[in-house]
């Protein structure tokens, strides 16, 4: 035991003499620290609870007796990262700091904003006060917006060029497939064309994908069959993954209804996720799974699979139009999904699995919202 759940708070209280008044503005101060929605939280220099609203205990997933004064935070696993955050501000001894920390609380990945004050003073560095809030919806929209900005510039540029170069290519991919079918499989030529046919389709999805920038985007939902749907998506995919020699199998929980869909896109959308994990995993050893569930409102996709896993430097935004890693890749499957599943008021959000491998959830409301 520490016995630091003795340790006075070093939030000053009225004195006595001013009780009447001062009980009543503590009163009313209490009130207002109980209510707000943001999280407040104050730690001594052992990180020992000083003081918690309900708030810090809702925003972080944890129960609220695991916040009460004295408790350890080292204690509570569940809020690690935010602890790791907190003592990294607390050692450095600066003053009022902004940060933002990942939690996965509930199940859920979230984001946290902190700001991290020194409770007495850089001087006399008793403790720490952390403010913070709940911050996923603030940044999902953030994302959007700034999502739909870059798409609208991008569809001004690449429309013409691409429609320019789509005739041609299709002419050299068609070709190509002709001059096969009158060769010998095992010819050195037969290699070069299917070399010109692959790389023809290579460039064709990517035109297609510029494509899907460029054109206004609107959204035509539908009551879709999800097990159709996540059918459609294997189908699409499946010719990638024997390509790569790998193992794609999808599985559909029992007793899933009709979902309001604009079945194409989200078709569309769910096979870039799928196909970005054909592409990360090794050949032959290779694994993907496509897995469709529901809860009340939710039809969840979930796409799994046994490669490198995702590895971000600080900034970096899997999301973000051109973001690559291929030496051929156009970096826009994901911009592309997330906002197809934007559209439809859902969700795509990404983990590295514990054992290794990635996990993309795609969540998609079933019933169509109002501003459709
Ligand atoms: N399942 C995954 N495992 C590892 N990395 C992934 C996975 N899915 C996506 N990525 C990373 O995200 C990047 C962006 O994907 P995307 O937007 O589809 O563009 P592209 O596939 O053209 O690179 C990929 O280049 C890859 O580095
Ligand atoms: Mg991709």
């Amino acid at each position: 035991m520490s016995g630091k759940g003795a340790r006075k708070p070093s939030v000053r209280k009225s004195s006595p003499e001013h009780r009447p008044a001062g009980a009543a503005e503590s009163n009313l101060s209490d009130q207002i620290i109980r209510g707000v929605p943001s999280g407040i939280l104050a730690v001594d220099r052992e990180f020992c609870v000083i003081a918690a609203n309900p708030g810090a205990a809702r925003i972080l997933g944890v129960r609220p007796q695991e916040l009460e004064n004295g408790a350890r935070l080292v204690d509570v696993k569940a809020i690690t990262p935010f602890v790791d955050v907190v003592r990294g501000v607390y050692s450095s001894r600066a003053a009022n700091i902004r940060k933002e920390v990942l939690l996965t609380v509930g199940g859920e990945h979230r984001e946290i904003g902190l700001s991290i004050s020194p409770l007495d003073g850089p001087g006399d560095f008793n403790g720490v006060m952390v403010l913070f809030a709940d911050i996923t919806e603030r940044r999902n929209l953030e994302r959007s917006a700034e999502l739909n900005r870059q798409l609208a510039t991008l569809g001004e540029l690449t429309a013409g060029v691409v429609h320019e170069l789509r005739n041609p290519l299709m002419v050299v991919s068609g070709m190509a497939e002709l001059l096969m079918r009158d060769l010998d499989p095992s010819s050195k030529t037969y290699n070069s064309a299917d070399i010109i046919f692959q790389e023809a389709q290579n460039l064709e999805r990517a035109i297609a994908q510029f494509l899907s920038f460029a054109k206004p985007f609107e959204i035509a939902p539908a009551p879709c069959n999800p097990k159709e749907l996540c059918d459609r998506i294997m189908q699409l995919c499946q010719p990638r993954a024997q390509r790569r020699s790998v193992w794609l199998q999808s599985t559909v929980a029992q007793g899933i209804g009709n979902a309001d869909l604009d079945s194409a896109r989200a078709a569309q959308a769910i096979s870039n996720i799928v196909g970005n994990a054909i592409d990360a995993v090794e050949e032959k050893t290779g694994k993907v799974k496509l897995a469709l569930s529901q809860d009340e409102s939710e039809l969840l996709f979930e796409i799994t699979d046994n490669g490198p896993g995702i590895h971000l430097q600080d900034g970096e935004d899997l999301f973000k139009p051109f973001f690559t890693r291929k030496e051929s890749g156009t970096g826009l499957g994901l911009a592309i999904a997330h906002r197809i599943i934007s559209a439809h008021h859902g969700k795509v959000t990404y983990y590295n699995r514990p054992r290794g491998g990635a996990c993309f959830e795609v969540r998609l409301p079933i019933e169509r919202k109002r501003d459709w």
